[in-house]
């Protein structure tokens, strides 16, 4: 089976389990379509407003387009996951760490402390594990004083099936054992995920005008650029962003076509990359389907995460909290990193 016909096909939410997800600051579902492909039922929490449509029109559940914060009350849940706010850790971002007050991390602390699930899992950028890794010290250590075992990696989502270099840093808390999904050694190319798409001109196509060639010219001669930043048909494409697929910068994403023209990518072509199936469909204008796709975690990988994080959920639990936090177990983790 290629690779459209497999996300089309494994990427559909079914409902085979009983338990109900949370997923807080949930963007358009790209991390709740992997757990609905793996069988359960989510509830979104996202306060963009396009973004909850989209996940709402697409998943087989709710979406609550609110802005969550530290008085929220939350529905029961044995499950949470989550992508709190990154703008912070990024390398391109502030650098500010807590004081940011687009940091989600209080919310998601929070939570775990009101209910107690579980298992639970976020997702962040890689940042965090070296600039800001103060930052994730102290964000470990408050969820393992609540009684869990923390797990985490980071991971590249290319060794997953995913056409596209992406690494960005998974944890799981649990009381059991947490095995993460094993790598694969094929890779996806870009041409296997869109090249059906990526030579033609659709109607609505945008390309680069004479004076952001002229710019992405400079920007790759002053960076030092080899190749040009332009996807390639027999690689995975780098790391889509939303800044690098709305924005007009010199690393935009954009395929060179054969006549020497380079288009933007198109938003189906950015989906795909990111292992969104064809019949997910974005909501918004067009910057805000960008940030969409851009912000979610792929929903391919997405699955296998949530495949693994099933297995340590019906296991019986190995620790009460409070062994966890007597045999100071969930330190083992904490410490290996620091
Ligand atoms: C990295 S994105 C999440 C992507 C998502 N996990 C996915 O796979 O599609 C983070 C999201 O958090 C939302 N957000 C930020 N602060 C929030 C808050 N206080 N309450 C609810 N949503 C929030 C943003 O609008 C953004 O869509």
């Amino acid at each position: 089976m290629d690779y459209i016909e497999y996300i089309n096909s494994i990427l559909k939410p079914k409902t085979t389990e009983k338990e109900v997800i949370l997923d807080l600051f949930a963007g358009c579902g790209g991390l709740s379509l992997g757990f609905e492909a793996a069988g359960y039922k989510t509830i979104g929490f996202e306060m963009d407003k396009a973004a909850a449509v989209t996940y709402q029109n697409n998943l087989g559940s709710d979406c609550h387009a609110i802005k969550l914060d530290l008085d929220f009350v939350y529905p029961d849940a044995e499950i949470i996951i989550g992508g709190p706010p990154c703008q912070p850790f990024s390398v391109g971002g502030y650098q500010k760490g807590i004081e940011d007050a687009r940091d989600g991390f209080p919310v998601f602390i929070d939570a775990v402390r009101k209910l107690q699930p579980k298992v639970f899992m976020f997702e962040n950028v890689r940042g965090l594990l070296y600039t800001n890794k103060w930052y994730f010290h102290l964000v470990i250590n408050e969820l393992s004083k609540l009684g869990y075992i923390i797990d985490y990696r980071l991971l590249n989502a290319v060794n997953y099936g995913v056409p596209q270099n992406r690494e960005r840093l998974f944890v799981f808390g649990h009381r059991a054992k947490f095995n993460f999904p094993k790598p694969q050694l094929k890779k996806v190319t870009v041409g296997e995920a869109i090249g059906d798409i990526m030579f033609t001109v659709p109607d609505g196509s945008k390309f680069l005008t004479e004076s952001m060639d002229t710019y992405v010219a400079k920007y790759e001669k002053a960076s030092s650029c080899i190749n040009p930043r332009d996807l390639y048909a027999d690689k995975p494409a780098r790391t889509l962003t939303c800044r690098n697929l709305a924005g007009a910068t010199g690393d935009m994403q954009r395929v060179r076509l054969k006549d020497g023209r380079r288009r933007r990518l198109l938003h189906r072509e950015a989906a795909r990359l990111q292992s969104f199936p064809d019949w997910y469909e974005f909501t918004g204008n067009e910057t805000q389907q960008y940030n969409q796709i851009g912000n979610a975690v792929p929903p391919l990988l997405a699955y296998q995460l949530a495949l693994a994080l099933k297995e340590c959920y019906k296991m019986d639990e190995l620790y009460t909290k409070e062994e966890i936090l007597e045999k100071d177990l969930q330190a083992n983790n904490v410490l290996t990193l620091f």
